[in-house]
């Protein structure tokens, strides 16, 4: 319930490139906006729309226009790589940026970064996270956005674990969850199995370790 995982020939070829080791940073982040338009098709598909009347060059006629606010919120980093391809599909939406990062020995939700306005909260709010894996970090920013008043929450993902969902929807059960693919297990170190390893550190390059 709540949870959609959306299957499409071009989501599946696009995840088997995801989650290949040797896929280049460049290609990955490029691989990463193409999901996640496609879950964001599918996620904003009841959108309420208002009619709104149009003037083409030969008549007036009956058009319609998005009747709710929108809100994208990544969840820094690995989120910012859905952002803008996100923001093709809405550019009247507005971006809101949660800063999150999981504890390396313990798993849990660090938060660094959150800034939400006094005014009045988006109708909808799609938070952008390629992983999901305790649901940590996705229930974290739940939290904070019911404390701002967002009434609908849709979460876009492009992997989840089965513990994931379950955590997030046992905090909030009416967050709607988006997903290409629901791994079966976390490892030890809580990453999701098979996954495609950590996605910020793909997208942004920082996998290797310096001295
Ligand atoms: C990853 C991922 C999620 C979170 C998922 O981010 O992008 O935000 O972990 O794990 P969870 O469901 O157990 O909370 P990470 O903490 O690695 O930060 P990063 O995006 O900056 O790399």
């Amino acid at each position: 319930m709540n949870v959609q995982e959306v299957h499409h020939p071009l989501i599946q070829h696009h995840l088997t490139r995801l989650r290949h080791q040797t896929t280049a940073p460049i290609e990955f982040r490029n691989l990463i906006r193409r999901v996640a338009v496609l879950l964001a098709y599918e996620a904003t598909k009841d959108l309420q729309t208002q009619p709104r009347e149009v003037e083409t060059p030969l008549v007036v006629t009956e058009g319609s226009s998005l009747k709710q606010s929108v809100g994208l919120v990544p969840i820094l980093r690995a989120g910012l790589g859905m952002v803008d391809a996100v923001l093709d599909l809405i550019p009247q939406a507005e971006v809101w940026h949660l800063g999150l990062y999981r504890d390396e020995k313990t798993a849990r939700p660090i938060e660094y970064y959150k800034k939400l306005p006094q005014s009045e909260p988006v109708d909808v709010a799609l938070v952008l996270d390629p992983m999901l894996a305790t649901g940590g970090s996705a229930t974290a920013a739940v939290s904070t956005l019911r404390a701002w008043g967002v009434p609908k929450i849709k979460l876009l993902t492009v992997i989840a674990s089965r513990d994931g969902i379950e955590e997030v929807h046992r905090q909030d059960s009416e967050v709607q969850i988006f997903v290409t693919a629901i791994d079966p297990e976390l490892n030890d170190d809580k990453f999701i199995v098979p996954g495609l390893g950590d996605a910020g550190d793909r997208i942004f390059n920082t996998f290797k370790q310096r001295d």
